[in-house]
């Protein structure tokens, strides 16, 4: 790469205001028939970083004329009444889709609250079966987790070279991570998967054509981890300090970005890259739903 080269900016805005475009269409597409696309917003808790989500969320559901029903609960809410919750909602017609927001307290069990989503409404894609089918050949998940999804959106929309790519996944969590690698492994790549244990991470990630970062670390990946001409997906969402920034901080990916955008082909800026798609793949997920419901 010369100097002065500069990586092509992956626009998740732009992308994903596209989509919202199309669910937006298609919600209206179902109130003609008579049907007002809804999700559940289940927030347990006090968490700031979710209420923050959960309002993001809420807010672009209105935005495309799907309704949202919010149950914001105590963070010492039982097992059993989050259960008793989750039931309801499962029963009620009018809403589509269920959004558990993580994480959940301690004292609660995750994995059971998420097995009791009805499979129709887990426009989450975190039941053990979707994950389970995710994670199988030859089978397809009735969802998929809404920001592995993005990810690969943004990589299809931009040209990424899938099949037989060599794809770094640089973190290995239940939301992100993992159903990353395995939507790339689906795709034909040839997946690496490296976490805070992993020996020589420069050296790995340097193999990468196609670079998932998250991790959580700010600015973790350096410019010289990339490999020139690497697609790169920063899905770090890092608070920093910043004394020149109006409120004194500001958001940051794991990525380099300054450094690794003078390597890379193409890469996601943060905030702007994969968090928007986040939300736009929560919206499609849960208009097909409501359209699934019709059938
Ligand atoms: N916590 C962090 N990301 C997500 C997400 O995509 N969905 C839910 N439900 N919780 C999260």
């Amino acid at each position: 790469m010369s100097a002065d080269h500069q990586a092509t900016l992956i626009d998740g805005k732009a992308v994903a205001a596209q989509i919202r475009a199309q669910v937006a269409a298609r919600a209206a597409a179902l109130a003609e028939r008579g049907v007002r696309v809804g999700l559940a917003a289940v927030l347990v808790g006090d968490n700031p970083a979710s209420h923050t989500y959960v309002r993001m969320k809420r807010k672009a559901c209105a935005e495309v004329g799907i309704e949202s029903f919010y149950h914001a609960l105590p963070k010492d809410i039982s097992q059993a009444e989050l259960e008793a919750l989750i039931d309801s909602l499962n029963a009620r017609s009018d809403v589509h889709g269920i959004l558990v927001q993580l994480p959940l307290p301690a004292h609660l069990d995750e994995q059971r609250i998420l097995s009791l989503i009805s499979l129709a409404k887990d426009v989450d894609g975190f039941h053990p079966l979707n994950i389970g089918r995710l994670a199988m050949k030859g089978r397809e998940p009735d969802f998929l987790p809404a920001t592995p999804a993005g990810v690969i959106r943004l990589l299809e929309a931009y040209g990424a070279p899938f099949t037989g790519a060599d794809a770094v996944v640089l973190g290995r969590s239940n939301i992100v991570g993992m159903p990353c690698a395995l939507l790339l492994t689906k795709r034909d790549c040839t997946v690496t998967i490296c976490h805070s244990r992993s020996r020589d991470l420069p050296q790995i990630v340097r193999r990468a054509d196609i670079l998932v970062a998250a991790v959580g670390r700010p600015h973790m990946v350096q410019g010289d981890w990339i490999k020139p001409g690497a697609f790169v997906i920063d899905v770090g969402t890092n608070r920093i300090s910043d004394q020149s920034a109006k409120d004194g901080s500001r958001l940051v990916g794991d990525v380099d970005f300054e450094a690794a955008q003078r390597v890379a082909g193409a890469i996601t800026p943060v905030p702007g890259g994969v968090g928007p798609m986040t939300i736009a793949m929560l919206l499609e997920n849960t208009v097909t739903a409501a359209e699934r419901s019709l059938q």
